[in-house]
Parts: structure tokens; sequence; C-alpha cells
């Protein structure tokens, strides 16, 4: 299998290209020092530039997956990364998934919210998805207020191990379908 390289996406605000490994990972690298960034992801403060460059290297590679570095689209700072995977027909429906790690400066400053609109629109409108689902963890606030900001709707809470905190805690399932997209964004 190959990974497809995601198409590059931008407004007048951002940009979401492929990733540019050797350009980006010394950026990623320096973000990903926040250890507020990791408290709800399976990510850890990395220890070298190598792990940054082997994980975007890992996105770049991965088959089920369409990956994008995001930048300012007037400084060209990088602000993070976004992956959706590649969708699937199950039932007749169309289905894809999403997930993103946007750097602690530009939390809660209108990029999530650009980048999503970007990405949303590209898989609900050329790649024909009709539902894009999403999880996390319960006290993972700011993705969980982000995401029902953005239209998603919880459908289930599973109980889940969590393997950093070595306990069972509330995992939140999402669904944005593309009829709420529509009311929300394109009319
Ligand atoms: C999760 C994440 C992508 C959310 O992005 P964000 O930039 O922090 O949040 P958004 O700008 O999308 O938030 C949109 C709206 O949701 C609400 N919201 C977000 N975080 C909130 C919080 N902590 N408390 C209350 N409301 C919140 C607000 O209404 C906000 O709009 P406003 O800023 O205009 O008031 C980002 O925090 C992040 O990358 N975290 C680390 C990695 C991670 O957890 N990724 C997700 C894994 S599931």
């Amino acid at each position: 299998m190959v990974a497809i390289p995601g198409k590059t996406l931008r407004d007048v605000t951002l940009i979401l290209r492929p990733f540019d490994v050797d350009r980006d990972a010394p950026e990623w690298f320096i973000a990903m020092q926040e250890p507020d960034m990791h408290r709800w992801t399976g990510n850890q403060v990395p220890d070298s530039l190598a792990n940054v460059r082997e994980l975007l290297l890992g996105y770049i590679a991965h088959p089920d997956i369409i990956a994008w570095c995001i930048r300012d689209g007037r400084s060209d700072q990088m602000v993070g990364t976004y992956w959706i995977a590649i969708p699937v027909t199950c039932e007749e429906k169309c289905m894809s998934s999403d997930a993103q790690r946007i750097a602690k400066p530009f939390w809660r400053t209108g990029c999530t919210m650009a980048a999503r609109r970007l990405v949303y629109r590209y898989a609900f409108e050329e790649l024909a998805v009709d539902e894009m689902h999403a999880g996390a963890w319960e006290q993972n606030v700011n993705s969980v207020q982000s995401m029902e900001r953005a239209g998603f709707e919880l459908v289930e809470v599973k109980i889940r191990y969590n393997p950093k905190y070595k306990e069972a805690m509330n995992e939140r399932h999402y669904v944005l379908t593309r009829q709420n997209w529509l009311k929300l964004y394109r009319i």
C-alpha cells in the first residue's frame, strides 16, 4: 500500500500542505516540548529531533491517512499537524475520522477552526465523505469543546483503558455529518 499525499489546502489565514520533514521537524520539536500538548494524546515530549523526524515520516508513509502540516499563512510559523483517515464505505456511508495537534500558542486563536473548515470542505466536497468521526478522552476539555463547537454530535461514551494514566476512563465518540456541516458552514 502507498500513502496518499495530502492536497495543499489554503485560505487567507492558513496553509495545510504535505510535510517537508527537514523544514518542519525542528519547529515541531520545539512546539512539542510543551507538556500540555500531550496530556490527552498518545504522544509524549520528544527527547530528540530524530524522534520528531520519525513521527513526521510515519505520517507521510502511513497508508491509511492523509496528513498535513498546518502553517500560518502570514508568518509561515508551524501551527500544527492534522490527519484524516482514508475514507471507507460501510453500509453505503462513506466515513473518515480526524485528529489534530495544535501548538499551544495557537490554541483558541481561530487557527483550529480554520483548519477544520479547510479539511472538512475537502473531505465532504472532494472525497465525498458522509460522516467524519472523532474521539477524545472526556477530560480533554479543549478537544471536546472544540469538536462540539465545530458541529460534532456525541454518539457514544465508552470506558477504555488509558495507558498514560493506567486507569479506565470515559472516551467520547463524536460524529460530524455532512448535513450538519452544510448547515453550519455552507448556508
Ligand atoms: C484539542 C485542540 C485541537 C483544540 O483546539 P483549540 O485551538 O484549543 O480550540 P478551538 O479554538 O478549536 O476551540 C473552539 C471553541 O471551543 C470552545 N473551547 C475550546 N477549548 C475550551 C476550553 N478549554 N474551555 C471552554 N471552551 C473551550 C470555545 O468555545 C472555543 O471558541 P473560542 O476560543 O472562540 O471561545 C488543541 O487544544 C490541541 O491540539 N490540544 C493538544 C492535542 C490534542 O489534545 N489533540 C486532540 C486529541 S483528541
